[in-house]
């Protein structure tokens, strides 16, 4: 294992003539605010926090950091929940939120240039007011930032009709852990010259260097939606549902899957949201559709409703106004955070091939029963991606400490013998390192430790994630 050395007064004043005192912190408070993501509840205390404003200033502090061998994390909103941004071996938090600038929305070709401090929806609306659209929209889009995307390939619930961050990047402007300043690929659509840097760098969750400037491609903005709200009375029949739609050639924008304890609590957490909901009622899905064509999307949504009616559903709530919609978005967007105001808990991020998700929910109740557990799903059912909310409830510290990574062992042992993995968008990070052997064999995971290995010969680039 790599050994780090402490941040020296010298050290100190020489990130201070790069960056300016102002933006060199290291007083208590900051030093608190930084020690933390959104995933469950761990603190790890970085010495100082750097806040730079260019990729040579970035550059000026890797050489320093890689010359005295001291760990770099960067860190976009801290609003991940897998813990890659935390500083596990303390030493510097490089915080982009001043690389915050919209640089170019290029309107002729459906692209944009942006800092990876940029928030995901300010991002979205302004490509918007242009008549175009960035459809990634992770549950934090309100806060979190693109940079911050990249690193973990984020989703949301449009990824089943468009695909993840990973999707829409062309090209990065990145700072390798070794100071040199490179650009990934080109800005074009079509790129057959090389390996794949971009893509290589996307979801590397900050190890291999840090991005400063991203390339989007965009679409043109989908006019019309169409927004239903579907009860079922089983939840498994609710999974079971979902493949048959994609199979009647209907891929919706979105189609979300909510057990009852998660709309509950969600609703309960949330404002101003009523929704009447028959006390039989196990599960719902919130589906989407969107596009230009209300006609065609009518019929898309006749043709759902009547599939959804094979799987025992109840009577489909079809949001009528804007505000309906946004209501309905609001309280599943906050699924994450009402569980989280619930009870102690652990989030996984499992995923599968979509048909297999009865199979993947039925496994984790029964791996549930027999470890003494209870969770709350819900999560992305279009791509299979199923969030478990795994509730601490009324299971003893020991059981907790000790049993409960065997029963998670055993829910990502399932994942991949259904052909699945284990995580779909928020990484691997701090949380589910120990993990990895489940998802890659011995020399696929070697592979990877050598790729970053290449990238950062000292090992001071956000050590202490993804690899045990
Ligand atoms: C979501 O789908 O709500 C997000 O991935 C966040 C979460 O699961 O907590
Ligand atoms: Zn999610």
């Amino acid at each position: 294992m790599t050994t780090f050395n402490k941040i020296t007064p010298s050290v100190l004043e020489s990130f201070s003539k790069i960056l300016g005192n102002e933006y060199v912190l290291s007083d208590a408070e900051s030093v608190l605010n930084y020690s933390h993501d959104e995933t469950e509840d761990l603190h790890f205390p970085p010495e100082v926090i750097l806040k730079p404003r260019t990729p040579e200033e970035i550059s000026q502090i890797m050489l320093i950091c890689n010359r005295e061998q001291i760990p770099v994390t960067p860190r976009g909103a801290g609003t991940g929940l897998s813990g890659a941004a935390l500083p596990v071996y303390g030493g510097v938090i490089l915080s982009l939120e001043r690389f915050n600038k919209i640089l170019e929305i290029d309107e002729r070709n459906l692209q944009a240039t942006v800092e990876p401090g940029v928030i995901n929806e300010v991002f979205q609306l302004a490509v918007r007011e242009k008549g175009l659209f960035y459809p990634p929209d992770p549950a934090s889009k309100g806060s979190c930032f693109l940079g911050g995307n990249i690193a973990l390939s984020s989703g949301g619930p449009k990824a089943v009709k468009y695909g993840t961050t990973k999707e829409y990047v062309l090209n990065l402007e990145v700072v390798l852990p070794t100071g040199e300043i490179i650009w990934t690929g080109a800005n074009v659509l079509k790129n057959s010259t090389g390996f794949n840097l971009t893509q290589l760098m996307v979801g590397s969750e900050g190890m291999l260097g840090i991005v400063t400037k991203i390339v989007f491609r965009l679409l043109p903005l989908p006019q019309k939606t169409i927004v239903m709200l579907v009860p079922f009375y089983s939840a498994g029949k609710a999974c079971e549902s979902v493949a048959s739609v994609f199979k009647a050639g209907i891929i919706p924008s979105a189609m979300e899957f909510m057990e009852r304890d998660a709309i509950d609590w969600a609703l309960r957490f949330v404002s101003g949201i009523s929704i009447q909901i028959d006390e039989k009622v196990q599960a719902h899905l919130l589906i989407e559709l969107d596009g230009n064509d209300m006609e065609g999307m009518m019929k898309d949504a006749e043709a759902i409703g009547e599939i959804m009616t094979r799987f025992d559903c109840g009577e489909i709530l079809f949001a009528d106004t804007e505000e309906q919609k946004q209501n309905l978005w609001r309280m599943r967007r906050c699924i994450g955070e009402a569980v989280k105001s619930h009870s102690v808990y652990k989030e996984e991020d499992t995923v599968v091939m979509r048909a297999e998700l009865p199979r993947l929910l039925a496994g984790v109740k029964e791996i549930g029963s027999k470890y003494g557990f209870k969770s709350v799903c819900y999560g992305h059912a279009g791509d299979g991606n199923l969030h478990v909310n795994i509730i601490k409830g009324e299971m003893s510290d020991d059981d907790w400490n000790n049993k409960l990574p065997l029963g998670i062992r055993e829910i990502f042992t399932l994942c991949v013998k259904l052909g699945g993995t284990i995580s779909g968008e928020h990484g691997i990070g701090w949380v589910q390192k120990d993990y990895m052997d489940i998802a890659f064999t011995s020399k696929a995971l070697e592979l990877q430790k050598q790729i970053r290995d290449v990238f950062d010969p000292n090992g001071i680039m956000n050590p202490g994630k993804m690899f045990k």
